[in-house]
Formats: structure tokens, sequence, C-alpha cells
């Protein structure tokens, strides 16, 4: 009788375990089912493009007695009008979202005068500049509260788009979502083959941006679930301008493309379907306009593309489902599945005639293969590199100057990683084997690497050798990289050794 009832309690509870698994695998089912639909993001549809495009104004120099071109950028916190709602609370630098264009010619001697005028410790970055360490702005050259910081260059590299941002380690993220950033056009006089370039009217930068916003309009910068590549938001802001058009009054435009977002990809092209051409990539000209109607830019990658327009045409900027390479629920909460307009190009009723478009570009000097004098990896998985965290004492890499190096870059997981070496451009030799396609042509210095790839990039390092600071190489996702997805290298004479012991305070060193 005894033994009866504790059979029949057991059964009982077996029962009761067995339901509320039953019940307990139903409501999984159906939150993920709820998550997995609300994880895409949208807004097409969504906009009427009233607001016009703001255009960063260009910096406007004063020159020194030896020629130097002087520039003041100031750090700024405020508050910015980026959505109905109510104001929100931003950073930019001489102003209080994104910062002023800052350009120059190739060969011209720059001084910056970066000035902290807002409460925390940061650093000012010059994203793709070929410059001495001591001058790159990275996590170590810190500039605190009140304090200005003037680095001093000559401007020796192709015509580019660059930019410039925060890179204080651990706070990247933080302090480019503000708003801390800004263009930096270098231009070469010598090599313009003849595309449009009158700034702001056939020449037009595009700083694409994704934020979400909270009730008041103020700033949110959490994670969604599920996400792996960190913040992603729902609301595209382009030059801090939500829900833009640009007036075009050119048969062809040209737009430098920044893509200054945390973590999103974004797939260019038109709804309509007209194609239109990539004339540079990053770090310089491509060698001929390459015709097409779909471009991906990852986190810090630039491109510029001409279209063509017809007199009245308004048509869309338009940032397609990105192709990351992920599996299927990766994909969806990386943003793999989200589509978002970005600007509308609203072409006047009449328009001035464009130089037509010229069949060369550039000459691209890249390096031979067989010239190389070393070949290194470098793993990407989780938040490391080759298995290790970001230590801003430890030298991960030594460069030996006057040198041709392969770097051979491998993301080992299913999750979006990119990779950036500071001080160089690079030529891609091949993506895991094959010859890279023509938007990767040209010289870079930021590249996607899709999961399971392996992209070999080749760069020379000529100059700038100082064994006591390094450069950075790390992910451009901006979660990951403050996570520690990041290393250093040092640019040494031959036989010299990397001396980081005048480096100061090192935050991040733990020992
Ligand atoms: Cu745009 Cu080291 O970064
Ligand atoms: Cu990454």
């Amino acid at each position: 009788m005894r033994e009866r009832l504790a059979n029949l309690r057991w059964k009982r509870l077996l029962a009761v375990v067995a339901g509320l698994t039953l019940v307990g695998t139903g409501v999984t089912v159906a939150a993920g089912t709820w998550f997995y639909g609300r994880a895409v993001r949208s807004n097409v549809g969504d906009l009427d493009f009233a607001n016009e495009l703001a255009i960063p104004p260009l910096a406007e120099p004063t020159i020194d007695a030896d020629g130097t071109r002087v520039f003041d950028l100031r750090f700024t916190a405020g508050e910015s009008d980026l959505v109905d709602g109510g104001p929100s609370e931003t950073w930019g630098l001489n102003g209080t979202y994104l910062g002023p264009t800052v350009r120059a010619d190739r060969g011209d001697k720059v001084r910056i005068n970066v000035t902290n005028g807002v409460d925390e410790t940061t650093t000012l970055h010059w994203h793709g500049m070929h410059l001495p360490a001591r001058m790159d702005g990275g996590p170590h050259q810190m500039v605190e509260p009140r304090d200005t910081w003037s680095p001093t260059w000559t401007l020796d590299q192709p015509a580019a788009t660059l930019w410039y941002h925060p890179h204080l380690h651990g706070e990247t993220a933080e302090h480019v979502y503000r708003g801390a950033a800004g263009m930096f056009l270098v231009d070469d006089p010598a090599a313009a083959p003849g595309l449009p370039d009158t700034y702001g009217v056939d020449d037009i930068p595009l700083i694409i941006q994704d934020k979400s916003f909270d009730g008041d309009g103020d700033l949110s910068m959490s994670t969604p679930m599920g996400s792996g590549v960190g913040f992603l938001g729902d609301t595209i802001v382009v030059n801090g301008t939500t829900n833009p058009h640009v007036p075009v009054t050119t048969g062809l435009v040209r737009l430098r493309v920044l893509n200054a977002s945390n973590a999103r990809v974004y797939n260019l092209g038109f709804p309509d379907g007209r194609s239109f051409w990539q004339v540079a990539s990053d770090a310089g000209l491509l060698a001929a306009p390459h015709e097409t109607e779909r471009l991906q830019v990852s986190p810090g990658e630039r491109a510029e593309i001409v279209v063509a327009v017809e007199p009245g045409d308004e048509t869309v900027l338009r940032s397609f489902a990105p192709d990351l390479g992920l599996d299927l629920f990766s994909d969806r909460f990386d943003g793999g599945d989200d589509t978002f307009d970005i600007v509308q190009l609203r072409a006047a009723d009449e328009l001035s005639a464009s130089p037509s478009l010229p069949d060369e570009l550039a000459t691209i000097d890249a390096p031979d293969e067989a010239d190389a004098d070393a070949t290194r990896e470098f793993s990407l998985r989780g938040t490391a590199i080759n298995g290790r965290d970001m230590d801003m004492g430890r030298v991960d890499e030594v460069v030996t100057v006057d040198s041709t190096e392969i770097w051979e870059v491998t993301n080992e997981q299913s999750r979006p990683h990119s990779f950036h070496p500071h001080l160089v451009h690079f030529a891609v030799l091949d993506v895991d084997g094959q010859a890279p396609p023509p938007e990767m042509a040209g010289w870079k210095d930021t590249i996607y690497v899709p999961p399971d790839t392996t992209i070999r990039i080749i760069a020379r390092f000529d100059d700038h050798a100082d064994p006591t600071t390094p450069y950075m190489f790390h992910c451009h996702v901006l979660d990951h990289e403050d996570r520690g997805m990041m290393g250093q290298f040092v640019v040494v004479e031959p036989g010299d050794e990397p001396d980081l012991s005048g480096m100061g305070d090192m935050p991040g060193h733990d020992h």
C-alpha cells in the first residue's frame, strides 16, 4: 500500500515535470520566434525625406609662417535636435554633433589643435592616415579634459576620404556613438582625374550611422537581444540628419560614403534598379570606375560612388539586406536581414551638365607578393586576436621598417568581424585563395572578414620607425574593439627592439 502510494506520487511528479517541460519548451519556442521576428529592422516605407541633409562645414585653417595649415578641433558636449520628441545629449567637434570636414592637399603640412572641451578623457584618431605613431591619436595619445593636443605631420598618401574619431581604449563605441567624428579629405591636385568635386554641391559627404532613441529623444546604446555584434540601431542618421533628402543640381553626383556606425553593415543600392559607379574605396581612387548595383560597407570603411540622375528624379539610396556570410540565426540578430532607406536624392528640374566620367582614375602600384619580407597570421575569434585581448603594455608584432608584409586574417567563427591596421593602406591579395572582387581592388585600410574566411592583404612599411610608440590593429566592430579585440605593432629600424617603457599611464594594462 505504502509502496503504491509512493509510486503514485512519483508518477504525478513525473507528469507535472513533463507538463512543465512541455510548457517550458513551448514558451521557449514562442519567445524565440517572437525575438527572431522582432530582430528584423527596417524603415522602408516609413520616411518622407522631409529634412534637407546637413553638410558638415569645411574646417577653416590658419596658415603658419612655414606654411603649415593649422586646424582647431574642440570636443564639445551639448544638445542636438536629431529626432522629434526632444533634444539628444550629444558630442561633436566645434559643434554638438559630428565635426567639420578637414581638407588638405597631399604634401601639405598640417597641425591640428585638438582641445578636450568635455569632462572625460578621450583621444582623436586619424583613421586611414599615414603618419608617425605619436601623432596617430590612438589609445596612448590621451587628451585630458581642458587639455590641447597638437599633432603635426605631412600628408603623404593618395587622395582619399579618411575620417577622424575617438579611440580611447574601452570607450571608443560610446564616444563615437555620441557623435564625435568627422571626415578628413586628402586631395591630390597633381592626380585628380576630373570627378565631380564641388564640396556640398556635386561632391557630397554621407556620414551614415544607426541610432536608437528613447521617448525623450535621448540616445540609447543598449545591445539588442541576441546580437553578437553589439549595438544595432533602428534609426538612420546621415550627417546628423534623420529622414533626409539631398538636392541634386548636376547630372552626376559623387557621394562620399563613410560608415561611422558601431556595428551595422550597409549594402547600398537603389530600389529603382539603377546602377552606379564606385570610384574609390577606403584609402584612394580605384584604377577605373566600377559599375555596380550594390556596394557593401562595413563599420569604418569608406566608398566613393558616382550616381547619374535625370531632371526631376527622386531616387533613394537604400541599404538592402547585407551579405554577412553568417548562419541563419546570427544573420538575423546581427543585422543581416535589415533594410534601411538612407537618403533621398532629389534632382532639380534643370540640371547643369557634369564632366563625363573618366575611364581611368588612378595608378595603383600595389606591392608584389613575391617581394614580401614576412607573413603574419591574425585569427579573429570572440573578442580576441590570436587568442589575446588588448594589453596597452604589450607589443604583439614588431615590423622592420622598409619592408613589405603579407598579413593573413582569418575569421574563425560565425560572427561579423573586420580588420583595420593603422599606419598603412593595403592591397587585397586574395579572399580564400580567389582574386579579390572589383570593389576590393583599390587601396584599403579596413576590411570585412566573413566567417570561416581568410583574407590576405599586402602592405609596405616604408617609414615612421619609432620603437617607443605602438600602432593598433583591430576589429572595427566598436563593441568588439572595446572588449579587447585589438593588438599593437611597433615599427623599428633593423636590429632595434621595441621599448614602451616611456608610454606612462596605461589603462587596460593588467599584470
Ligand atoms: Cu577607425 Cu583604430 O580605428
Ligand atoms: Cu569583431
